[in-house]
């Protein structure tokens, strides 16, 4: 018997290989290769034959640029630019259990709400599970359509018939199409599925969202080997222990891919979080050392955070050093400008960092807030609890401009601060503030600041 062919994809990013290979040439990931069968290509697109296509002339083609479905959630309609595109396809990925289906459930609660014609299909959850969720998330005020299915061909023909506005798809690796010989959640599949939801949305001017697991383990793809087909790509991230959650748009074909959308997941679904800086300063520590404030811009969003260190004398030949929710390499190069330009014995402290609240920063305006929270706990002097801080910090110790410094100042004002050191280029574009500026050259010009 001849043996049937197949061929190798990477489970993280797609890439096809005709024989397996320890490290993936496309995205450098070690063991990510699985094996699946060919696809007879016939199969792929339902060859309609050939005709001759006419082109059309650009000044012609029209833009519906208005025709957005507002969802009602604030959060979530920024982070889409506005609303939901009619006829995109948003892939929605984030790790199990983040809250991906509680989101999109409450978007369809909101938008039936509006009298939009709405089809939940759920290849994870029964209609009972998903009636429960829906209790949970209180009153519906219109109605849904579910479905519990994952053959996607009768979803296909299913949605032809029923003609819904938008369509929820939870979750891609649940979905399979018969004439793909491969499982459910393998790489073929998830692409082929992806690549038929794509057709129907834009052949039926229909808004598709798709759920997409991250996995780490397994032989279920993730959801980066959709992103290419997809127009709007958005992650859902937060930290398993924190209660807040970040949406945010990684591609979008309609909009800015800079917007977050903040939300806190609480026991009856997910609240908007309108004011992420009150959020992340909750039970800051006053007036203690090692403690500094500083505003840092996601997108267009300045968010205040707190910036903590820990530095004592190591008991080691080696200092220890940690980074959470920035970056470790940072970290040592700001300790190494200390030293060298402070004259500071660094090499003989452990040093903790942490950016509170869970958030990860890596913006370099947060160096001047690490490097004051370095000082701040080596000095064992704390600075006034009035004050923010933020900045870039170079390697001769200069303190260079950083972008949306009057917006991180306003934010700062906003949040009853009334201080703020900044970049001394900064505060010359700064015309009128309602807070005092102190503009800082170099690092020299920052150990002075501490006020007790
Ligand atoms: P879910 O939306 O099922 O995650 P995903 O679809 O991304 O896998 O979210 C499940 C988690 O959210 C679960 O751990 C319980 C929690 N949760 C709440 O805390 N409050 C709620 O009101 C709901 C519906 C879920
Ligand atoms: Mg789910």
């Amino acid at each position: 018997m001849a043996k049937s062919k197949t061929v190798f994809f990477c489970k993280e990013c797609g890439f096809e290989a005709s024989k397996w290979m320890g490290q993936c040439p496309g995205c450098k990931q070690w063991d990510t290769f699985v094996e699946e069968p060919v696809i007879k290509k016939s199969s792929i697109h339902n060859a309609n034959g050939i005709k001759t296509l006419e082109p059309e002339l650009l000044s012609k083609v029209t833009t519906d640029e208005d025709h957005r479905i507002v969802t009602g959630i604030g959060e979530l309609d920024r982070v889409l630019g506005g609303g939901i595109v009619v006829g995109s396809l948003v892939l929605v990925g984030g790790d199990p259990g983040i809250g991906k289906s509680t989101l999109l459930l409450q978007m369809c609660r909101d938008l039936a709400a509006k009298q939009n014609k709405i089809l939940y299909i759920s290849g994870e959850e029964s209609l009972k599970q998903i009636k429960m969720r829906a209790d949970r998330l209180g009153t519906f005020h219109g109605d849904l359509l579910l479905l519990s299915e994952t053959n996607l061909d009768s979803i296909e023909d299913t949605i032809r018939k029923i003609n819904p506005e938008i369509v929820i798809i939870d979750s891609i690796q649940t979905m399979y199409k018969e004439e793909i010989g491969a499982a459910p959640g393998s790489v073929s599949q998830v692409r082929e599925t992806t690549g038929t939801l794509m057709h129907l949305a834009k052949g039926l001017g229909i808004s598709i969202f798709i759920v997409g697991h991250v996995t780490k383990e397994g032989v279920v793809a993730g959801p980066r080997v959709l992103e290419h087909m997809v127009d709007t790509v958005l992650y859902f991230e937060g930290d398993s222990k924190a209660s807040y959650r970040i949406l945010r748009a990684v591609k979008n074909r309609f909009g800015s891919t800079n917007e977050i959308g903040v939300f806190e997941m609480r026991d009856k679904g997910l609240i908007e979080v309108n004011n992420p800086s009150e959020f992340m300063l909750q039970g800051k520590p006053e007036g203690e050392p090692g403690s500094v404030v500083t505003a840092s811009v996601e997108g267009t969003r300045p968010i205040l955070v707190e910036v903590q260190a820990l530095v004592c004398q190591t008991n080691f030949n080696m200092p220890r050093r940690t980074a959470a929710g920035t970056d470790y390499n940072r970290v040592n190069l700001l300790m190494a400008v200390l030293e060298k330009r402070l004259g500071i014995n660094m090499a003989s402290m452990d040093a903790y960092i942490n950016v509170a609240g869970g958030m990860k920063i890596s913006e370099p305006s947060l160096d001047l807030a690490i490097v004051l929270a370095i000082l701040s706990s080596y000095k064992n002097r704390a600075l006034d609890s009035n004050t923010i801080v933020f900045g870039e910090i170079g390697l001769t110790g200069e303190i260079r401009a950083v972008n949306n410094a009057e917006q991180r100042v306003l934010e700062a004002s906003k949040m009853g601060y009334n201080v703020c050191v900044l970049p001394k280029v900064n505060e010359e574009n700064i015309k009128n503030s309602n807070i005092k500026l102190i503009g800082v050259k170099n690092i020299r010009d920052i150990i002075n600041l501490f006020i007790n």
